[in-house]
């Protein structure tokens, strides 16, 4: 190890603790317009304040930070201009993460401001309208925002497990499935498969829209109701993908058991989540983990302890894969 490796570096420390204002310069200047704008073409700050309400030389600050993240470049001819980065900031463009940035500063955020509570009681922060994270859904936009959300998260994921092997199954399930994304990816990529979806009602409008016209519309199905206390229907395979992680133990071990009554004989359960390996941790999986206690009362769980739930459930022959940049899939066969 060398001395700089062991050098205290407590500059470190004060760039970690100060990193909250890079994330909330990109809010700020998202909610502003400044990507909005900027994307026209390049304006300087004194145009930009112009057209936006903004206090000039307060933007310019703001403009200088984003430079530095380089969200931004400053042109000889004073014009700021935007960096290829900075595309997914931009309304209407493709990959635009608007429903990512809405669920970190509405709900992930003021979740965080309860750590400390977290931390002595492992409950989530309380919020104030109600206690059920999903109650988000009563807001379109925030609905709307937070499946983009996931869709975006979940795209890379999808592509995986569709290159999986679906020649012996018929049907699929996903559970949890939000508006379809994961289903959509399946039907397209092997027409012989009927793929559903059980969500919440409340998501059931955002399915109609994004299937309505695909060539796989006819083999996609969506199922309303509550994955607690309704029955799920059946598949030769059922998927519970970033599901796990929103509730604690007992609420996993009861969806476990649910998901397996749906296996058909033969089947399989697919679970992938951002699993926690004890060896070796993975800092963005251990945040993830924070997210979740305090957003919803669940958490990230251990790999293992996913293969010996499935275990218990009855599954034989459980494998685990590493899965997209930092996830785990865990999948059981079930006995014919
Ligand atoms: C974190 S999202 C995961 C979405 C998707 N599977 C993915 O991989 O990104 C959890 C999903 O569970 C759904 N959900 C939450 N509570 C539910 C319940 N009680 N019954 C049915 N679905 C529920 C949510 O609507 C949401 O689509």
């Amino acid at each position: 190890m060398t001395t700089e490796q062991t050098a205290p570096q407590p500059w470190r420390v004060i760039e970690i603790v100060g990193g909250y204002r890079r994330a909330l310069a990109v809010l700020g200047a998202w909610r502003a317009d400044v990507f909005t704008e900027l994307d026209k073409g390049p304006r300087t700050d004194r145009q930009l304040a112009g057209k936006l309400g903004l206090h000039q030389e307060a933007l310019r600050d703001l403009l200088h930070a984003l430079a530095g993240l380089d969200l931004v470049t400053l042109g000889a001819d004073g014009g700021y201009a935007l960096t290829p980065h900075a595309a997914c900031l931009v309304p209407g463009r493709p990959g635009y993460i608007g429903g990512f940035l809405d669920n970190q500063e509405t709900e992930v955020h003021p979740a965080w401001s309860g750590l400390a509570d977290t931390l002595r009681t492992g409950l989530p922060t309380p919020r104030q309208e109600d206690d059920r994270p999903y109650d988000l859904y009563a807001s379109e936009e925030r609905r709307d925002g937070f499946v983009d959300a996931m869709d975006f998260i979940v795209a890379p994921l999808a592509r995986q497990i569709a290159d999986r092997d679906w020649s012996g199954f018929r049907s699929v399930l996903d559970v949890g499935g939000a508006r379809g994304s994961l289903a959509t990816t399946l039907a397209e990529a092997h027409p012989h498969l009927r793929a559903a979806v059980f969500d919440l009602p409340a998501l059931e409008p955002a399915f109609t829209r994004f299937t309505a016209g695909r060539a796989s519309a006819d083999r996609l199905t969506f199922h309303a109701g509550d994955f607690f206390t309704d029955p799920l229907p059946r598949a030769d395979a059922v998927i519970l993908g970033h599901v796990l992680h929103n509730w604690p133990e007992d609420a996993r071990r009861s969806l476990i058991r649910s998901a397996a009554e749906a296996v058909n004989p033969g089947g399989a359960l697919l679970i992938y989540d951002a699993m926690l390996d004890e060896d070796t941790p993975r800092l963005v999986n251990s945040l993830l983990s924070l997210d979740m206690r305090m957003w919803s009362g669940g958490s990230q769980y251990l790999a293992d302890d996913c293969v010996s739930w499935l275990t218990e459930a009855g599954f034989r022959d459980v494998e685990r894969h590493a899965h997209g940049a930092s996830s785990s899939l865990v999948v059981g066969h079930k006995p014919a």
